[in-house]
């Protein structure tokens, strides 16, 4: 297989200076894509261009509540490198943990704008610039297990990434005339900040119990997993897939666990 499975190609990540986005902004300009890192985290963001290399990354401030700011980045991403083909929307926060007994709404919201709004805000401005030039771009969007299955995170979190599900079938249903595609990608629980610092927990707890009550045994998920089903979804190898919710989770999401093996067997 190439190693330049993205070579000439221009890709926006949002949520870039951390975890998952940081782990896809490096495979993607190894695979000769050029990156812009897109983050609220300037310092981090900044980090992640150095050790890339200012030739194939660029960092922009961009909170994607703001559909402003929004807007600017993919104008920014235009200006510096001439085209958009790859848009990983992929920011997001857990949030607060609390019951629904507890539910506080003013959070709720929050989580909502970032992990919903902000996904609309990116697909809305990523496919303009993708249509008004004619790019048959990729769009690829981070939803979660929780897209998928209760009881995985927090409400907020857990309606959120069911909203992104929706997201990318209603848009892959109207960007398909375009030759724009669009699918996610759900991840199964990797030890990044987002999960670290909600669950006040060292990476090394959170691989613990993720791997307790994983499916697929002997194997830790790390952001690199997720970054590779990425650039699959943003190479030209996944040229006639839309609409699909990739998901990353060893088979976590379609087992029943009222039962085990051992006691049927
Ligand atoms: N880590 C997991 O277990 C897991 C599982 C399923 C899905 N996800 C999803 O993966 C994505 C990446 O999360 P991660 O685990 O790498 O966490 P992370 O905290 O390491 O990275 C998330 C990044 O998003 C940025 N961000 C937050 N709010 C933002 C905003 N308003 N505007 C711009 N950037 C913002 C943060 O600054 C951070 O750099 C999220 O959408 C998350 O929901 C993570």
């Amino acid at each position: 297989m190439s190693n330049q499975r993205l070579k000439g190609k221009v890709a926006l990540i949002t949520g870039a200076a951390s975890g998952i986005g940081e782990a896809t902004a490096r495979l993607f300009a190894e695979h000769g894509a050029l990156v812009v890192v897109v983050d609220v985290q300037d310092e981090l963001g900044h980090q992640v261009v150095a050790s890339i290399g200012q030739e194939r990354a660029t960092y922009a401030h961009c909170d994607v509540r703001d559909e402003k700011q929004v807007e600017e980045a993919v104008a920014f991403t235009l200006n510096k490198y001439g085209s958009l083909d790859v848009l990983f929307s992929n920011a997001g926060v857990l949030g607060p943990l609390n019951g629904i007994l507890e539910l506080d709404l003013t959070s709720f919201d929050n989580i909502l704008a970032v992990n919903v709004r902000g996904v609309a805000a990116t697909i809305k401005h990523a496919a303009r610039a993708m249509v008004a030039r004619k790019i048959r771009g990729s769009i690829i969007c981070t939803a979660s297990v929780a897209a998928t299955v209760g009881g995985s995170g927090p409400h907020a979190y857990t309606t959120a990434k069911h909203a992104v599900l929706g997201l990318v079938r209603s848009t892959c249903s109207e960007l398909g005339a375009y030759g724009i595609r669009v699918n996610c990608v759900s991840p199964f629980g990797v030890a990044t900040p987002m999960v670290c610092d909600g669950f006040n927990m060292e990476p090394n707890v959170v691989e613990a119990n993720g791997a307790a009550i994983s499916n697929l045994k002997g194997i830790v998920l790390k952001a690199t997993h997720i970054a590779e089903a990425a650039l699959f979804l943003a190479s030209d190898e996944s040229v006639y897939i839309s609409g699909h919710n990739l998901v990353v989770d060893g088979g976590f999401t379609i087992i029943a666990r009222s039962y085990s093996h051992d006691q049927i067997q």
